[in-house]
């Protein structure tokens, strides 16, 4: 009984989620082995080209954005005032660009879905601070999941840490559950209310992944039909992890080995 699909949020088994660990441990390496070459004079294209080929010859498994909706590419790759679905090309990333890196892998049929920021060469003041920001906005609404607490809770603190820091919070894309398909209910906003949405339960997995501007909320999509840019062509950032809510609290399904919270 819901007027918002809740009702069709999948709970999942400790077997789906422990396929689920799987599937995200694939995709948070596909990050650690890009990491060396994400560089100054690297081209998007080239990154695309070692992922495609870790995930299916090394890893055996899927990546999940080739063909997805029509995605041409294996990643999305999205600079400076991309904010998301960025397509891999022939640009050669340049010191002082921040570049996310949004990787889906499927495994045995289970999604893994995380993205990270990487800045090229030395970082640039405006770079580092909405890289930094929108980390701790991640980890701000991570640190809230657990059984009880309300996807309200998630997107009221993200909205107020990004606005308190005079950033702002993208509305038109959102975190998402996840797990037996790239995209499942419930939608998770990055901004909202205490208290209201979804009652979080054990069993549940899904994204957070805020995205958040340096400038104005507003953004456009390219004629490319994918790239999504701001409006004010100010900076955005964005950092994604999987999630499964445990009895106790939460359990980061993408964490990188060498991962340190901000
Ligand atoms: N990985 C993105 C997400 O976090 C979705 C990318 S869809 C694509 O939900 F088609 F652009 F690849
Ligand atoms: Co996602
Ligand atoms: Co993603």
């Amino acid at each position: 009984m819901s007027d918002n699909n809740t009702d069709k949020v999948i709970i999942k088994t400790p077997e789906q989620i422990a396929g689920m660990r799987i599937a995200g441990k694939l995709a948070a390496d596909v990050l650690v082995m890009l990491t060396e070459h994400v560089r100054a004079g690297v081209t998007t294209d080239t990154l695309d080209r070692l992922a495609y080929d870790y995930i299916v010859n090394t890893q055996q498994a899927i990546p999940a954005c080739l063909n997805y909706l029509g995605f041409p590419r294996s990643i999305c790759t999205s600079i400076n005032h991309q904010v998301c679905h960025g397509i891999p090309g022939s640009k050669k990333l340049a010191d002082g660009d921040i570049v996310n890196i949004d990787v889906t892998v499927i495994k045995d049929g289970y999604f893994g879905d995380t993205s990270m920021m990487f800045e090229i060469g030395k970082p640039t003041v405006r770079g580092n601070r909405i890289c930094r920001i929108a980390q701790e906005c991640l980890w701000i609404g991570i640190d809230l999941v657990k059984p009880g607490a309300t996807l309200g809770d998630i997107g009221y603190a993200i909205q107020k840490h990004a606005e308190s820091n005079h950033c702002s919070v993208v509305r038109e894309y959102c975190g998402h559950g996840v797990g037996l398909a790239f995209h499942e209910e419930p939608h998770v906003m990055h901004y909202g209310r205490q208290g209201e949405g979804l009652v979080l339960t054990q069993g549940m997995t899904f994204t957070i992944e805020p995205m958040i501007n340096l400038g104005k909320k507003d953004i456009k999509i390219l004629p490319d039909g994918w790239t999504v840019v701001t409006r004010d062509r100010a900076l955005s950032a964005q950092w994604e992890h999987t999630l499964a809510v445990t009895d106790t609290g939460v359990e980061i399904l993408t964490l990188r080995p060498n991962e340190v919270r901000p």
